[in-house]
């Protein structure tokens, strides 16, 4: 299956490919290859993005792909053209590969059934955002040699985070040990049984925490107080981050917040792997785009 729609039920060998792919790339001497020359991959946006865009656009030119930009604010879904007629109309005028992020649950699988060149899921609603959780995994990896037997501490947002349920598959496939933090507003009932809610004390013994941004745009109604009031019970505050472990990282998907899930000092700190994070989404998404159209 040429398709990339999640981390779930990815194997472990599958994960480890990618990174090794990856790590590769990082390494690589020159910024361009031809390796995808005269293949043409087209970037479908149906909901904004910078790092995603940016890097996918970023690493498919360093493979030499032929490029498109597809913007929905400048299309004909202004004029009410749905995503299946729009994927299939790119997919008609000879394009490779499609790299897609969309708003819809659920949508991505089913036009993963018809449509016939190879999909990537940028981010698809709350379900999954599997490159970022191979970014994630990478940049893991590579501070501390290996995932297997890590403790990692996703704080925040859960429950419409699709960073949290990739990193959450991903990282169990590679042997690491998943909590969650949250308040009760922000909890994914669906995930239940598959990672144990901590307070945020405990989470903070953990080698990696990984804060999320609170998806204000996702929110329907006021799911914890005010911004002071969770940077109070949830943010990664500079006290907070002084009781973490002399080894542990600070990770985030960004964009941040500063101020709310993450103080401002923090965001590039020594412990802070933020930007770090971004650097390795242009060697992953080299990986992934090379693994479609191989
Ligand atoms: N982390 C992430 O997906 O950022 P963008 O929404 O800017 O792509």
């Amino acid at each position: 299956d040429k398709h990339l729609l999640g981390t779930k039920g990815m194997t472990a060998g599958e994960l480890t490919s990618i990174l090794d792919r990856a790590a590769y790339w990082e390494q690589y001497p020159v910024k361009v290859s031809n390796g995808l020359q005269g293949r043409f991959v087209a970037n479908m946006f149906f909901e904004n993005s910078t790092r995603t865009r940016f890097s996918f656009e970023v690493a498919e030119k360093r493979l030499g792909a032929e490029v498109l930009n597809f913007a929905a604010a400048v299309s004909s879904v202004q004029k009410g053209e749905s995503i299946y007629d729009t994927v299939r109309t790119i997919e008609s005028m000879g394009v490779d590969a499609g790299v897609i992020r969309m708003k819809p649950n659920g949508l991505l699988a089913e036009l993963a059934q018809k449509i016939k060149f190879p999909l990537i899921n940028a981010g698809d609603g709350n379900n999954e955002h599997p490159t970022q959780a191979l970014l994630d995994l990478y940049t893991m990896r590579k501070q501390f040699g290996e995932i297997k037997g890590l403790n990692v501490a996703i704080i925040g947002d859960i429950q419409h985070s699709r960073v949290a349920r990739s990193n959450l598959w991903a990282l169990q496939a590679l042997g690491a040990k998943v909590s969650f933090c949250a308040p009760q507003g922000m909890q994914a009932a669906e995930l239940a049984g598959h990672a144990p809610y901590v307070t945020i004390d405990e989470a903070l013994k953990a080698d990696v925490v990984m804060m999320l941004r609170v998806q204000l745009e996702r929110h329907e109604g006021t799911l914890f107080g005010s911004a002071e009031e969770y940077r109070a019970a949830y943010g990664l505050t500079v006290e907070r981050a002084a009781r973490m472990a002399p080894h542990a990282i600070i990770m985030h998907p960004a964009p941040v917040n500063r101020g709310v899930e993450i103080d401002d000092e923090l965001v590039e700190c020594e412990k802070s792997k933020i930007f770090q994070q971004m650097s390795h989404g242009v060697p992953i998404r080299m990986a992934v785009i090379e693994r479609a159209l191989s």
